[in-house]
């Protein structure tokens, strides 16, 4: 059973898709996590970003496993490092490649051939994932999502003006919606999900009725 959860940067999708996996005891795959350590490697290995086939070939060869926990990079831990703004703004230059996603979307499949999973992007419903029993998208408004971010943010002592996390993330969004293949979108069959006026608790009691009441259709 495959339940897929997608939606736009800051909407809150790995949080309520891990405690949804923690909850049903399902698997949880972070795809942003694989995008990220392959951009982490891609810096490590001082390609320049605008070499398009030298960018192919060193994702090809590049060695990532998900436990589902922690993304390994050459088996080295690499949670913390694939979080700096340094990778996260370089992996638009992998992101819009079509050879790099499929690559990635095929790891993705591999994951979670024959298991239960919970799995959170921005392509999972609509390209990664088709045949997946149960699809959301969760999303907020770019200013709810930029007070969340800048929250999150403040809490870890790191400071930035309301003003600059939206900027940033509109730019993300912009990046997002638009790339050729694998675009953040609904699938047609996602329930779309906004969340500006809910708490988390009720965003993850929401979610999860609706997996819940997905599961007894299988
Ligand atoms: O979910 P995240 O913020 O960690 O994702 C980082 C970036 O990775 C996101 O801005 C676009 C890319 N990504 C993608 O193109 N497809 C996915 N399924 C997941 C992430």
């Amino acid at each position: 059973m495959i339940v897929a959860i997608d939606g736009p940067a800051g909407a809150g999708k790995s949080s309520i898709a891990r405690q949804v996996a923690n909850e049903l005891k399902f698997d949880f795959l972070d795809t942003g996590a694989l995008y990220r350590a392959a951009t982490l490697g891609v810096i490590r290995a001082q390609v320049e970003f605008d070499d398009t086939q030298a960018l192919i070939e060193v994702v090809r060869g590049i060695d990532l496993q998900w436990d589902g926990e922690t993304i390994l990079l050459s088996g080295e831990d690499v949670s913390n490092e694939i979080r700096s703004p340094t990778v996260t703004d370089a992996i638009r230059y992998l992101a819009d490649e079509p050879a790099i996603r499929s690559q990635l979307s095929a790891q993705q499949r591999r994951i979670a051939e024959g298991r239960d999973i919970v799995t959170e992007g921005r392509d999972q419903g609509a390209e990664v994932f088709p045949e997946a029993e149960c699809k959301i998208f969760l999303t907020a408004s770019p200013e709810e999502r930029a007070r969340r971010r800048r929250e999150q943010l403040t809490s870890t002592g790191r400071h930035m003006s309301f003003d600059q996390v939206l900027a940033a993330q509109n730019k993300r969004d912009r990046e997002d919606e638009s790339r050729a293949v694998g675009r953040l979108r609904a699938a047609e069959d996602a329930v779309i999900l906004q969340t500006d006026a809910m708490t988390p608790e009720e965003v993850l009691a929401w979610v999860l009725t609706h997996v819940r009441s997905a599961i007894a259709k299988c």
